[in-house]
């Protein structure tokens, strides 16, 4: 264990001599704080950014994990109905690997066709079709889950199946073909495929009187998947606060939203699932255009999130999405009414830290310590 300890230590610095000179805080890693609270902290990340030394020596620096950006996911892993492309997911896979991070996978399944295959929605499932889109799905997670069996430690093995807007499960080409059948399936398949990975299903249910019904539809699969008795460890809670890409932003984690939220999160521990965050940044579409304002109304907010989650002992990483604002998805999704780049992520263009970052390190060092899943 020391031993793994000293050589991630050793590998961290290695990437940060790799920074080129770029002035670096002289602080613990966010990833050490995290840890000292039986805690990890990582990022997710693009194959594209293996490129950029800076950055990618950045998030070795700061991270204990990473989780690709899109890799794993079936629209840049099934180019077509027979073949897979395993090329960025591997690459990514090997840079964890040679910094001594940890990997997560995310997603077996994205339910949503319009961030699915490109091909599926066209494909010919023969005359036995629910036989066909039932071989076609636990052939991809054996093959997905098997290959990264003895590196990733945990699966988002479900990704966004309830329908904000009905809180029922989303009506997809697999979805339809299988009914509800489709969800265990996967949960099922993973576990055989990958049965020392912990199993998660990850959503984008938030905080606020609006996300009320998709909360609601959550905890409906949740209790219906554990009622069966289906292999799942935790609900991945994705964390895009701030306002969602279609929503009312919001600039305020207000004492009702506080009480709505815990009460969810509550219910999803009684159920004796662990919790983490997975895709944690803070949508700042709304805030103030000055940029000290705003970054200030960012850090504030994420602070009294990153609090109240903290507090649950349940919660066992915190991952971001994406660790500088270049890389941010936030940037070409839903822009700012005045055009200006958006700031959501702990680090700004030049890999600056921002307030942000000192708010989760500040959030991470008020936690209490819980028991490591690693
Ligand atoms: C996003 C990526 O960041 C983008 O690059 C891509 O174009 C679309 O998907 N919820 C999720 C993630 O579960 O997979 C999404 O990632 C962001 C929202």
């Amino acid at each position: 264990m020391s031993q793994a300890i000293s050589r991630r230590q050793a590998l961290a610095l290695s990437g940060a001599a790799a920074l080129c000179g770029a002035a670096r805080p002289a602080e613990e890693s966010l990833d050490a704080l995290a840890r000292k609270k039986g805690l990890r902290f990582g990022t997710a990340m693009p194959a594209g950014a293996l490129a950029d030394a800076g950055y990618s020596g950045l998030i070795a620096q700061e991270c204990g994990l990473i989780v690709p950006e899109n890799e794993l996911k079936w629209y840049v892993l099934r180019p077509s109905a027979e073949r897979f492309d395993f090329g960025p997911a591997d690459r990514l896979a090997a840079f964890a690997r040679e910094r001594g991070l940890g990997f997560r996978g995310h997603t077996l399944l994205w339910n949503r066709d319009e961030y699915g295959a490109k091909w599926l929605p066209a494909h010919d499932f023969g005359s036995r079709p629910r036989e066909a889109a039932g071989r076609m799905l636990r052939d991809h997670i054996r093959t997905v889950a098997g290959r990264y069996a003895n590196q990733i430690d945990s699966w988002d093995v479900i990704n966004e199946t309830v329908d904000p807007a009905t809180g029922e499960l989303r009506a997809t080409v697999l979805g339809k073909l299988l009914g509800p059948e489709l969800i265990d399936i996967c949960f099922h398949e993973a576990k055989a495929a990958a049965p020392k990975a912990r199993l998660v299903y990850n959503d984008y249910m938030n905080f606020g009187a609006e996300e009320a019904t998709h909360r609601k539809g959550v905890l409906k699969l949740l209790e219906g998947l554990k009622a069966r008795g289906v292999p799942i460890d935790a609900l991945g809670i994705q964390g895009h606060i701030g306002g969602g890409v279609d929503s009312t932003p919001v600039a305020r984690f207000s004492a009702a939203d506080q009480r709505d939220w815990r009460a969810f999160v509550d219910e999803v521990r009684g159920m004796g699932l662990d919790l983490l965050i997975t895709e944690f940044d803070v949508n700042d579409r709304a805030m103030p255009a000055d940029t000290a304002r705003r970054d200030a109304e960012v850090a504030a907010l994420a602070k009294d999130f990153l609090d109240l989650m903290l507090d649950y002992r349940e919660l066992k990483q915190v991952l971001v999405w994406g660790l500088a604002d270049r890389y941010s998805w936030l940037q070409g999704t839903a822009p700012r009414a005045d055009g200006l780049p958006k700031r959501p992520t702990p680090y700004d263009t030049d890999l600056k830290a921002k307030p942000l970052r000192a708010a989760i390190a500040a959030a991470f060092r008020a936690a209490p310590e819980r028991r490591t899943w690693a």
